[in-house]
């Protein structure tokens, strides 16, 4: 079994490599990334000498690139995470969110497509995407798998289009593909640029955490190693040109949980209680900002059998424990030296 996995170097990506390559030692895994400002190997750095583990800098907006790739190597399956992954990043600048979480979405069912041609048993076009496209919730109901598209961000509307070309290839050519739908995720290795990394890292440097509007938003967390888990469940047991929706039934409004992080810092950071929370600062709200997602994974748990791990509580302990103790890993990543030292290596993204 040769899997590609492609946006391997980032936060998601990176923990759906170590884990496929830990839980199946046969399989030989090719990590596929651009290594763009969301990408960094160091994240892989605990399995990258693994004998079943290959890196391959690469972008999958270069069609004719991924034609070749997919040439001279017999791919059984493809994990497809790359994508522009920051609301905040989409609304500045939308063109590339469009080029590389569609266009690249499109090359890669094009390769994919080229390559198995001649014969689709057996493999398997894995798309990963958001709970997002589903647009915003009121206060109570739920994502569920019938729930329409209504994408609100340049981000999801990129998400949205490139789960409707999966489909159509699904429909149109009979490639074998499947999509996942997820909620938001946390744990180690994320970009301090999203809220849970980007405020551990603030009240660790005692500096002010922007809250968008009045922080009443409401997100559903789920631990990231519980999404990899239930990604490997979907890859080997999902059917063919379905959608499984994946959260952690666990929605916190976003100033409940960010009390909640200070807390916990300032415990770990031996600050007296209610310290850390003087730095929250409420800022101008994100614009087209979605007022709540919450996902109902009923069909994930009734048909393939998974559900999260860990407690809320436990996991975000868990995650401040991580980035407290990896606080070069933080300063390489927000200094930007992680990147001089690809671009030495590989040239830049
Ligand atoms: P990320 O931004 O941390 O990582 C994205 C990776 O893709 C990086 O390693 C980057 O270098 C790579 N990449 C970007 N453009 C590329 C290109 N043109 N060619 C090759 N590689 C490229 O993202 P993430 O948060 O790990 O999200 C991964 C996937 O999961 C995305 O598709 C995202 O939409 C989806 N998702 C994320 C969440 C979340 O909470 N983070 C939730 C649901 C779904
Ligand atoms: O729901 C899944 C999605 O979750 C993924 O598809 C995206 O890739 C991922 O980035 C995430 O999107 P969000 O916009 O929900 O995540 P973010 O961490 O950017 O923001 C979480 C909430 O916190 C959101 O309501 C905006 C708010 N926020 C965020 C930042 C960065 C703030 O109030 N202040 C901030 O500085």
């Amino acid at each position: 079994m040769h899997i590609l996995i492609t946006g391997g170097a980032g936060f998601i990506g990176s923990h759906v490599v170590r884990h496929f390559l830990k839980s199946y030692p046969s399989y030989t895994v090719t990590n596929l990334d651009n290594l763009t400002y969301a990408g960094n190997l160091a994240n892989l750095a605990d399995v990258d000498k693994m004998a079943n583990y290959r890196f391959i800098k690469g972008d999958i907006t270069d069609g004719a690139f991924l034609l070749n790739l997919f040439e001279s190597n017999r791919f059984d399956g493809v994990i497809h995470l790359a994508a522009e992954s920051h609301v905040d990043r989409s609304i500045a600048n939308p063109t590339e969110f469009v080029v590389t979480n569609v266009l690249g979405t499109v090359n890669l069912l094009n390769a994919a497509r080229a390559s198995w041609q001649n014969g689709m048993e057996g493999k398997r076009f894995y798309h990963i995407s958001t709970d997002e496209v589903y647009g915003s919730l009121g206060s109570d109901g739920l994502f569920t798998e019938q729930t329409a598209y209504d994408p609100h961000s340049p981000y999801s509307a990129s998400k949205a289009s490139s789960d409707h070309f999966v489909r159509a290839y699904h429909d149109t050519y009979g490639l074998p593909v499947v999509i996942s739908n997820c909620s938001n995720n946390y744990g180690s290795f994320q970009f301090p640029e999203k809220l849970i990394p980007l405020f551990i890292n603030n009240i660790r440097q005692n500096k002010p955490l922007p809250v968008y509007g009045k922080g009443e938003n409401v997100r559903d967390w789920l631990w990231v190693e519980d999404h990899a888990q239930a990604i490997d469940v979907i890859y080997h047991q999902g059917k063919s040109g379905e959608t499984y929706n994946i959260g952690g039934h666990n929605e916190w409004t976003n100033i409940d949980l960010i009390r909640l992080l200070c807390r916990i810092l300032d415990q770990k950071l031996g600050r007296e209680a209610g310290e850390s929370a003087k730095l929250i600062t409420y800022v101008t709200d994100r614009a087209g900002h979605d007022l709540r997602y919450a996902i109902d994974s009923t069909k994930l748990q009734r048909e393939l059998g998974w559900v999260p791990s860990i407690s809320f509580e436990k996991g975000l302990e868990l995650t401040v424990e991580w980035y407290l103790a990896n606080q070069v890993w933080l300063d390489n990543v927000t200094s930007g030296s992680y990147q001089h030292y690809y671009q030495k290596m590989y040239g830049r993204a």
